[in-house]
């Protein structure tokens, strides 16, 4: 840690000298919080990542052209290449070269929960939380490939102590500690619109989780990349917390991407409504892009091909594979693949007199990375469509659409056309019933138990009493 008056020097050079301003009414201990803090920023770093924002701002990637994928067989997709990706896959996760990476480390605004939105109750019938059912898909994995799958957490310090002590309340969620790899994402100031620093309290400067992005340099910098390494691991399947129908490492999507050889793969749904708020995947400058839906023009937004299809069709599902040795490259290099992107907040911060402003308009800027952007660097890119409707149904907000409610309703349809494909007949069709992935983990599983009512199932398949959907 640096001297203070050393540091008050350092940060009056770079005009942030207001961030000492407290000092004189600070205790040791605050002076020692804030010295702390100070010295892990790297002024010069935020000097340059502003300086690239202004460069960037307004560079939409110009002359799109639609991207490739492999599709559904609705679309004009191969059934037998689709059936041949998955025997692939399915040999892939038996090989055990696979871990699941999930990115947890967001602060869940707009849902609006206490704590981290990996312990929110989601279960349709048990209220299982998001974590819970993520941990019974890679239960279920274990079972049927017979080997480890580690499952790598992502946090950050905003959920870090909550998310571990939730594990360690509910054991791990029957899965080996050993098999939880958790690791902090970094942290980066945000700055208000004259690119100051903001104190959240005297002895605290405002800083944020560095964006989904941040699980790239992360992984690399907390050991985890090398441990997974160490256990022959090559590959890792990366979702997000808030997705409850995520397939977990999904045979079809690893075998396409090991057959193209690709390094960083997509998952990606059809936009059925141009104007749905969800980044599109194209082709810029020969490379792979994901266009956010800020910044795609209404040509492109609107245009249609002679089926009537939207030409930029693919909305990104942040559902990714990407190769351990490509994370390697991207994070040594992670300047230049990761650049930061800034959006405009309302951030509580002390005003000169101390007192804590609670804005009610943007009044600054957080900085965060995307995990997308690592296209940019990727040789080889698959990309595959997926079904939406039981894949993808994220919790975002408190009401309305990507809210609990949808993704109940999503889980519950799902589940019910799990039972119609093994030939079970469940006590009500309309019920609101939920399925142990740990026991059976898609159609596959349920055509196998050989059970004719979902009442036969013991604790495999609970239905609501009384409740219908
Ligand atoms: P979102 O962008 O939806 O953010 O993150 P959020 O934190 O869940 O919700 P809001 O925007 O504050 O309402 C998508 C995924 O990326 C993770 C989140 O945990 C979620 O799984 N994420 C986001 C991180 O892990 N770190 C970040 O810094 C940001």
């Amino acid at each position: 840690m640096q001297d203070a008056a050393e540091l008050q020097a350092h940060f009056a050079e770079f005009g942030q000298s207001h961030v000492f301003r407290f000092w004189d009414q600070l205790d040791d201990a605050g002076r020692t919080r804030l010295r702390l803090q100070a010295s892990g920023i790297d002024l010069a770093a935020l000097a340059r990542i502003q300086a690239n924002l202004a460069a960037a701002a307004g560079a939409v990637p110009s002359e799109l052209e639609p991207i490739e994928a492999e599709r559904l067989p609705d679309y004009g997709g191969d059934v037998s290449r689709a059936s041949r990706a998955s025997a692939r896959g399915d040999e892939i996760l038996a090989s055990g070269r696979v871990a699941a990476l999930v990115v947890a480390g967001g602060q869940g605004t707009r849902l609006g929960f206490e704590g981290p939105k990996g312990a929110y109750p989601i279960g349709p019938v048990s209220d299982r939380s998001l974590f819970e059912i993520q941990a019974q898909k890679i239960r279920g994995l274990r079972r049927r490939t017979g080997h480890d799958l580690p499952w790598c957490v992502m946090t950050s310090s905003a959920t870090d102590d909550a998310t571990r002590a939730f594990f360690r309340d509910n054991e791990f969620f029957g899965l080996p500690e050993r098999d939880v790899l958790f690791f902090c994402q970094g942290k980066i100031p945000s700055l208000d619109f004259d690119g100051r620093l903001m104190l959240e309290a005297p002895d605290r400067i405002f800083e944020n989780p560095d964006g989904h992005g941040g699980c790239l340099t992360a992984l690399a910098a907390s050991g985890v990349l090398d441990e997974l390494t160490d256990r022959g691991i090559d590959t890792l399947f990366y979702y997000q917390v808030d997705n409850p129908l995520v397939r977990m490492c999904d045979a079809t999507f690893l075998g396409y991407h090991d057959e193209a050889g690709a390094e960083f793969s997509c998952k990606v749904a059809r936009k059925t409504d141009p104007d749905e708020k969800v980044g599109v995947l194209a082709r810029a400058a020969g490379r792979v892009v994901v266009v956010e839906y800020t910044e795609l023009g209404d040509a492109d937004r609107y245009t249609r091909d002679d089926r009537g299809e939207l030409v930029y069709w693919a909305g990104n599902l942040a559902i990714h594979l990407l190769t351990i040795d490509f994370v390697r490259r991207v994070a040594d290099d992670a300047d230049r693949f990761l650049p930061f992107h800034a959006s405009e907040k309302m951030i509580p911060h002390l005003d000169d007199a101390g007192k804590l402003v609670e804005p009610d308009s943007p009044n600054g800027r957080k900085l965060e990375r995307f995990v997308f952007d690592a296209l940019a660097a990727a040789e080889r890119v698959c990309v595959v469509e997926a079904e939406r409707s039981s894949e993808f149904s994220p919790v975002k907000n408190a009401d309305g659409t990507d809210s609990p409610a949808t993704a109940r309703r999503d889980l519950i349809a799902s589940y019910h056309s799990w039972l119609t494909a093994g030939g079970i007949s469940p006590a009500d069709s309309s019920a609101a019933i939920e399925i142990d992935h740990a026991k059976i983990d898609g159609p596959v599983d349920a055509r196998g138990l050989g059970v004719r009512g979902a009442a036969d199932a013991g604790d495999a398949i609970r239905i609501a009493s009384g409740d219908s959907v």
